[in-house]
């Protein structure tokens, strides 16, 4: 059998998701990048459980989805400048990424993925959770997807929770940086992607401050509305880590959660961002 064949792709829910096991990306063949890179863009996340990488062996694997980006708010790893670490010590109680988010939608032009790997995590909890955007924005009424489609939403670091990174939170195992040099960016509140040219929602409750020209008050009964429909239970999956799975996510189409709870346990991961396109 062919190595071509030999990829399979298990998918993980009705909505998205799909782990792919039994390949070591360290030495995937070109062959096996174009499959995956096919099964990305159709199931928006894919884990591959037991892989074994370093901080250098990650990015070299992440290359593969796209030229690096740096991430603006927290300090690297020694070993690899895109390499961030995103840990909860047992003794504490705030995570990052708690809340429904896209990743760093406040910047001009937003990472289209991400790539997360599990050094350390809890026996049980600590899951993430994702969520479609395509089938968030194609399950509205007509109506309402003519009313969202020319308008833009502002999307702010500093806004309403600003997830783990936010002012007064701190990590042992992780160091902030630039947290008081808010990054601010206008973006389609529907965006079409770039590669699929479906249309996808793209807005969420940790970076969207306020409809563009429109009050924050006066945004938040729609934003609002959005916030509950795109995280309805069936556009969603979640997904159990284990040490050495690797995930990667498409910001453009898809949502994460991460949730916290596992306090008491300690949670060790690895990310990396993919640079992207600016949205329209
Ligand atoms: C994040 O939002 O990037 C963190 C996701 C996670 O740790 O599960």
């Amino acid at each position: 059998m062919s190595r071509r064949n030999a990829l399979e792709t298990r998918p993980l829910a009705g909505a998205l998701g799909a782990e792919i096991p039994g390949i070591d990306l360290r030495e995937a063949a070109p062959d096996d990048w174009s499959r995956i890179r096919e099964a990305f863009l159709e199931h928006l996340v894919l884990f591959f459980p037991g892989q074994s990488l370093t901080p250098t062996t990650l990015a070299a694997v992440g290359a593969n989805f796209g030229d690096l980006a740096f991430y603006p708010f927290i300090e690297a790893v020694d070993e690899e400048p895109h390499v961030i670490p995103i840990v909860k010590e047992a003794h504490e109680t705030k995570n990052f990424g708690e809340g429904w988010h896209s990743d760093t939608t406040y910047t001009e032009v937003p990472p289209k993925a991400t790539v997360l790997y599990a050094v350390e995590v809890p026996q049980v909890g600590g899951d993430t959770l994702f969520a479609n955007m395509y089938q968030a924005f194609e399950s509205l009424s007509p109506g309402m997807r003519a009313f969202l489609e020319p308008l833009k939403a502002v999307h702010s670091s500093a806004a309403r929770r600003g997830g783990g990174r936010a002012e007064g939170n701190e990590f042992d195992g992780v160091t902030f940086k630039n947290r008081d040099q808010p990054l601010e960016a206008v973006h389609p509140i529907v965006r079409t992607h770039p590669d699929t040219g479906r249309k996808a929602l793209y807005i969420d409750a940790l970076h969207t401050a306020r409809i563009d020209g429109w009050s924050a008050e006066e945004s938040a009964p729609v934003l609002e509305y959005l916030y509950r429909h795109k995280s309805r239970p069936e556009l969603t999956c979640r997904y159990q880590w284990a040490p050495g799975t690797l995930a990667v996510w498409d910001n453009r189409a898809a949502q994460h959660y991460a949730m916290n709870d596992y306090h008491g346990h300690r949670r060790s991961m690895l990310r990396l961002s993919i640079a992207g396109d600016r949205p329209v």
